[in-house]
């Protein structure tokens, strides 16, 4: 324990674009920093965005101790985005932790990183109970904690929603990350195009719509902003269907967001009418923190730690595909 007394850790992100560093004491972010590989043109390449963090871990590790005033001999304990995300991003971290934990006989706590997105909801928005649209890059699932785990009520059968956005923009011709430059074309139209509305059970499934959104700019008959607009409409409509069903489904009273992608306005405006119709309360945390960060992983580590998880003394590893309903949450 560092000498105030106080639980100290040190958190790293590094599933894909993003290489983040915060320091949490108890419940509180005192620093959380990242840099953010992005792109002018074309998606993310794996291995490049490997490489920019590379670049950066260094660096942005001494930012982050100086500017929190903290020495490493004060960190009680390392936290760490281990799965899921792209494998050659993930072993910057993971690589990061294992340096640290030999260097310094810091012990460390794995964590899941779409675990971290929804407690790090929980812990900022003061939801308690709630069901949660997780949508980001890779993933986009409606998750509720039922039964001593966090299962999948429904999700995506092809591809994430911020992927999604983010095939599109590129296609475009717009850089990485997507979402934001949809966003900017889309708060300019108010022209809606009929695109396919793909909703199968509890699922969703978006490539449809993207071959079709492809046609459609094809044969410029269209306003790029139109097309955003109407992509917007709809794909986000599908997504608060199938939480809503979820919520109806499972009784629960709350709705937060995760995940980048919750970071768009209208999806925020689109969610929270459809709490107040339905009388429940809508959740979402600052932009900072539904992104990818590391402060979110300390946070959960924080929570995982106090209830009991185990901690790890030697050889950190990576899980590259591991599943939200597989994390065994035995700190409730
Ligand atoms: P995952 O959590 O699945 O591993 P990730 O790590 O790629 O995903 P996040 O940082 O949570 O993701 O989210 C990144 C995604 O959020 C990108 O696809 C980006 O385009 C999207 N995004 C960011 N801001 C906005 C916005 N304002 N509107 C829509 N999408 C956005
Ligand atoms: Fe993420």
């Amino acid at each position: 324990m560092s000498k105030s007394n106080k639980m100290k850790i040190l958190a790293i992100e590094s599933t894909a674009h993003t290489f983040g560093i915060a320091i949490i004491e108890d419940k509180k972010v005192l620093i959380n920093l990242k840099r953010a590989y992005t792109t002018e043109s074309g998606g993310i390449i794996p291995i490049n965005a490997a490489n920019y963090h590379m670049a950066h871990k260094d660096d942005l590790l001494e930012e982050v101790l100086n500017e929190s005033n903290t020495k490493i001999e004060d960190i009680d304990l390392l936290a760490y985005s281990a799965g899921p995300g792209l494998s050659p991003c993930l072993r910057v971290g993971r690589d990061l932790v294992k340096e640290l934990n030999e260097k310094h006989k810091i012990p460390f706590i794995e964590v899941n990183h779409c675990v971290a997105h929804l407690e790090i909801t929980k812990v900022l928005t003061g939801a308690k109970d709630p069901v949660l649209l997780y949508a980001s890059g890779a993933n986009t699932q409606v998750i509720a904690f039922e039964g001593g785990k966090y299962r999948i009520f429904g999700e995506t059968l092809d591809q994430g929603i911020g992927n999604f956005l983010d095939s599109f923009a590129r296609y475009l011709g717009l850089g990485f990350p997507g979402g934001p430059k949809i966003s900017d074309l889309a708060d300019k139209s108010k022209n809606y195009i009929e695109l396919p509305y793909s909703v199968k059970g509890m699922d969703i499934s978006l490539t449809g719509m993207l071959t079709k959104l492809k046609q459609l700019n094809d044969s410029k008959k269209y306003k790029v902003e139109d097309l955003a607009y109407s992509l917007q409409e709809t794909a986000f409509a599908m997504l608060l269907e199938v939480s809503e069903r979820a919520m109806a489904h499972c009784d629960k009273k709350e709705l937060a967001l995760g995940g980048g992608v919750a970071c768009n306005t209208r999806l925020k405006e689109m969610s929270k009418i459809m709490c107040k119709e339905r009388g429940a309360k809508c959740f979402i945390p600052e932009n900072q923190f539904l992104v990818d960060n590391a402060a979110m992983i300390g946070l959960t580590a924080n929570l995982m730690h106090a209830g009991g998880h185990k901690i790890n003394k030697s050889n950190p590893e990576i899980y590259p595909y591991q599943r939200t309903d597989q994390v065994i949450v035995d700190w409730e």
